[in-house]
């Protein structure tokens, strides 16, 4: 499947460590426009961490400023935006995504997800007792909603300029 960007926002959807910040920044770069990453933005808004959010405010906290940043994100000149696993999967979120941007869906299997987020591990999602059954969990729940993005490109572990042309060659 093809999609046309034209002058919209391209918006990296799909879990936690899957590449959407690794990959949403070269694939701006090739395209010409800013990168914004929207848990970088909450972060620099809020002066805290999402670990920090989360353990102060909790998950419906954080995801209410999650909606009205990557609002804020979406207006004015089209960029590479890419979201926190949750935002596709926030009903008025998506909804505003798909309205005026082009979503496209990263997707992964569960070992390579796993592999990515084992290392960095900076997600208060996972912080129970079996992260990987977590993360299997996030998988079935969410993947039926990120189907509806426009685009879905695999990620594979195959380096992100590869994945960075796919994404194009699906666009241009
Ligand atoms: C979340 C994903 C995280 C971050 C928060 C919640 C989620 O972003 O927004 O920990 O609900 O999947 P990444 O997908 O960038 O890790």
């Amino acid at each position: 499947a093809r999609a046309t960007l034209g002058q919209r926002n391209l918006v990296l959807v799909g879990l936690m460590g899957v590449g959407k910040s690794s990959i949403g920044r070269p694939l701006a770069q090739e395209l010409g426009i800013p990168f914004v990453d929207t848990d970088v933005e909450i972060e620099r808004v809020s002066r805290m961490t999402i670990t920090e959010l989360f353990a102060a405010y909790g998950e419906l906290e954080f995801r209410a400023l999650e909606t009205r940043v990557l609002k804020r994100l979406l207006e004015g000149a089209p960029r590479v935006v890419s979201t926190g696993g949750g935002a596709f999967i926030n009903a008025s979120t998506r909804q505003h995504i798909k309205s005026g941007s082009l979503s496209v869906w990263l997707k992964a299997d569960l070992d390579v997800l796993w592999n990515r987020v084992n290392k960095h591990d900076e997600r208060p999602l996972l912080k129970t007792e079996n992260p990987k059954q977590t993360l299997e969990n996030l998988m079935n729940a969410r993947y039926p909603i990120y189907e509806e993005a426009d685009l879905t490109v695999l990620s594979r572990n195959v380096g992100k300029d590869i994945m960075v042309k796919e994404i194009l060659a699906a666009i241009v």
